[in-house]
């Protein structure tokens, strides 16, 4: 477990085949054993897959048409833009939405988010184990309302934390490795 938390990397290139259902909800099993202020567990998952991503990518694709990340004026450039995106989308064997109903008390927004977080590493980490990987994204299509309600969420009381990317590793990243933690830890002793 300890290696894994060195070696575990965000990957960007999936093999084709899917994971198994029954070893995507063991590590989401896993991530739930994250530390939860008042047993909140305030995670929850959309998992796309198969057909099902097809409704995931049109969601995107519409979100950088509204936002203004794509152009919709219909120009071949435009179209090519969008067929490549949804291509490489659609090539990813499963994407998975973590979302949280918001609290309206900012203090317990955080504490429910942190544990959100605490929730994805998890996740993550347990998901090395299995040889698979992951790729948590936050993009802007995160914060448009009209996106969650594509997805059948409230858009007005849910907030999405990560849109999670998930299969088998094709490329494994070089270890980037980390700054040492002395440089960012004080020590108190008196
Ligand atoms: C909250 C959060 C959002 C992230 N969003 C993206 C993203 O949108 N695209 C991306 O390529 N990587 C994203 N990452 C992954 C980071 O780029 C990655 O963790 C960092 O480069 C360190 O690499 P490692 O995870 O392999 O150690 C995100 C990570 C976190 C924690």
């Amino acid at each position: 477990m300890l290696e894994t938390i060195k070696a575990r990397r965000s990957i960007h290139t999936f093999k084709p085949e899917e994971v198994d259902t029954a070893i995507l909800k063991e590590i989401f099993t896993y991530g739930s054993y994250a530390p939860t202020h008042y047993m909140k567990e305030p995670w929850n998952i959309k998992l796309y897959q198969a057909g099902g991503k097809k409704r995931l990518v049109d969601a995107i694709i519409e979100s950088y048409q509204r936002i203004g990340m794509i152009k919709t004026d219909g120009e071949p450039k435009t179209l090519k833009m969008i067929d490549s995106m949804r291509q490489f989308l659609l090539a990813i064997p499963h994407h998975a939405v973590i979302y949280l109903e918001k609290e309206e008390d900012p203090v317990r927004m955080e504490e429910e988010y942190a544990s959100v977080c605490a929730f994805i590493q998890n996740s993550q980490l347990a998901a090395w184990e299995y040889g698979v990987g992951m790729l948590w994204t936050i993009t802007p299509y995160i914060h448009d309302p009209e996106f969650l309600e594509a997805l059948g969420l409230d858009g007005e009381r849910m907030k999405i934390a990560g849109v999670m990317q998930i299969g088998y590793p094709e490329k494994v990243p070089r270890d980037k490795g980390r700054t040492p933690i002395e440089e960012k830890m004080e020590i108190v002793g008196e």
